[in-house]
């Protein structure tokens, strides 16, 4: 039975944190609640203990307590830690590390997957300094759920309502089996080849053109196949992020260098996985500033040479993994894209969204093949690219 360790803060949505822990038993597993002394006042512990059959822990430094679960025994009987709600000010706690109550202490002891799921009002949700906590806990492997947009407690309509508890429990129930599956199937034995991030397409020696990609969702693939045991080569556009560790990293910078990293090496690869967004035209470049002259100036653009195409088209071919980044009618064109480069699979996301896309800590995916589809749900790029590698051994494996 898999053990669900549910953080409740002092949010109005506790009351929805109930609702989880029914949902959640229902599943077969076994929750133990933690309450903050703000999500006290919303919400009686005593509701806690009736729904999960456990007594609610709320004390730090309580002798009784320790004696019967402290809070490292805590921490060391999750399989996954969510915290639900997740206030403006228990995140911003989580994210600086500061344990001075029993969550905030079980967050640092934890060595299970932590959930959060946010709720606040959409000022404070939209606020630089919560999206900045966001993006750090993001970054020490947290995965975030929500938050929805719709009306809040506080009247206000906006982004920043928690997620319902079903599509909380769903994510759960998801996350534990993908503990089970990921490191069950593996890329043992597998060469991944992954191009990642934008390309700049120099106009002059000062000026380029270029795109809003990041390079997120190629790295954390990257991570998620080292996870998964393969060997894995990254030719990177010029981004700000860090390559994971064990990665062999070729770095680049026009559309004409990566084809010649990706080319030269993508037959040693089992597996390519075009994420990058390559420009599909690029300047004649010219040697000299281009000087300010007359209203307008008129660039010519050469049509760049498909990186993704030319892999596939290759007679010994890796498992062939295209992206798609689309405004509108995205399986249409992804699946246009997916037969005329002849891919194995496609990956599309919506771009020009609110949530999700270029840039964002958070994406979705429709990944399209030969005869199937599936839909990976808005989460952070981490445990999306997780998905997606699971998807990829799927489907190899059913070649
Ligand atoms: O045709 P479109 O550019 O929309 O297709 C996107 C996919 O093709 C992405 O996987 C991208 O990495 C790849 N691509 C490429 N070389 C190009 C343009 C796009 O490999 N010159």
């Amino acid at each position: 039975m898999k053990h669900i360790l549910l953080g409740v803060s002092g949010g109005i949505a506790a009351y929805k944190a109930a609702e989880l822990v029914r949902l959640l038993r229902k599943q077969g597993a076994e929750v133990r609640v933690v309450m903050t002394q703000s999500a006290l006042e919303f919400i009686s512990s005593l509701t806690f203990q009736a729904l999960s059959g456990n007594p609610v822990h709320t004390e730090l430094l309580d002798t009784e307590a320790e004696n019967a679960m402290g809070h490292i025994s805590l921490a060391r009987w999750a399989d996954v830690l969510i915290i639900a709600p997740a206030t403006a000010n228990t995140l911003a706690k989580l994210s600086c590390g500061l344990a001075d109550d029993l969550l905030s202490t079980l967050y640092l002891a934890a060595t299970c997957p932590v959930y959060v799921a946010p709720a606040m009002n959409q000022a404070m949700w939209s606020k630089v300094v919560t999206q900045e906590n966001i993006a750090r806990l993001i970054r020490q492997g947290v995965h975030i759920i929500g938050p929805e947009i719709g009306d809040q407690a506080c009247g206000e309509t906006g982004l920043g309502r928690m997620s319902e508890p079903m599509t909380i429990c769903n994510q759960l129930v998801l996350a534990l089996q993908d503990q089970v599956t990921f490191s069950e199937l593996g890329l043992q034995g597998h060469r991944v080849l992954i191009s990642a991030g934008p390309t700049r397409e120099p106009l002059d020696p000062v000026r380029y053109l270029t795109n809003r990609s990041s390079g997120k969702m190629g790295y954390a693939i990257a991570a998620a196949a080292i996870k998964a045991g393969a060997d894995v080569t990254l030719v990177s556009g010029p981004v700000e992020l860090t390559a994971p560790a064990n990665v062999n990293l070729i770095n680049v910078t026009t559309a004409e260098q990566m084809y010649q990293a990706v080319m030269s090496s993508a037959l040693e690869h089992t597996i390519y996985i075009g994420t990058a967004a390559v420009a599909d035209y690029s300047p004649i470049v010219s040697d000299k500033k281009i000087k300010k002259d007359g209203n307008s100036l008129t660039l010519i653009l050469q049509k760049t040479k498909d990186i993704l195409a030319a892999v596939s088209a290759l007679e010994q071919r890796p498992f062939t993994v295209g992206f798609a980044a689309e405004t509108h009618d995205l399986e249409r064109y992804a699946r246009d894209k997916l037969t005329q480069k002849k891919l194995d699979m496609i990956a599309a996301n919506w771009v020009g969204q609110e949530q999700g896309g270029f840039d964002s800590e958070q994406n979705a995916l429709q990944v399209f093949w030969d005869k199937g589809d599936k839909a990976l749900l808005m989460t952070d790029k981490g445990q999306l690219a997780e998905q997606l590698i699971d998807l990829i051994i799927e489907r190899i494996k059913a070649r």
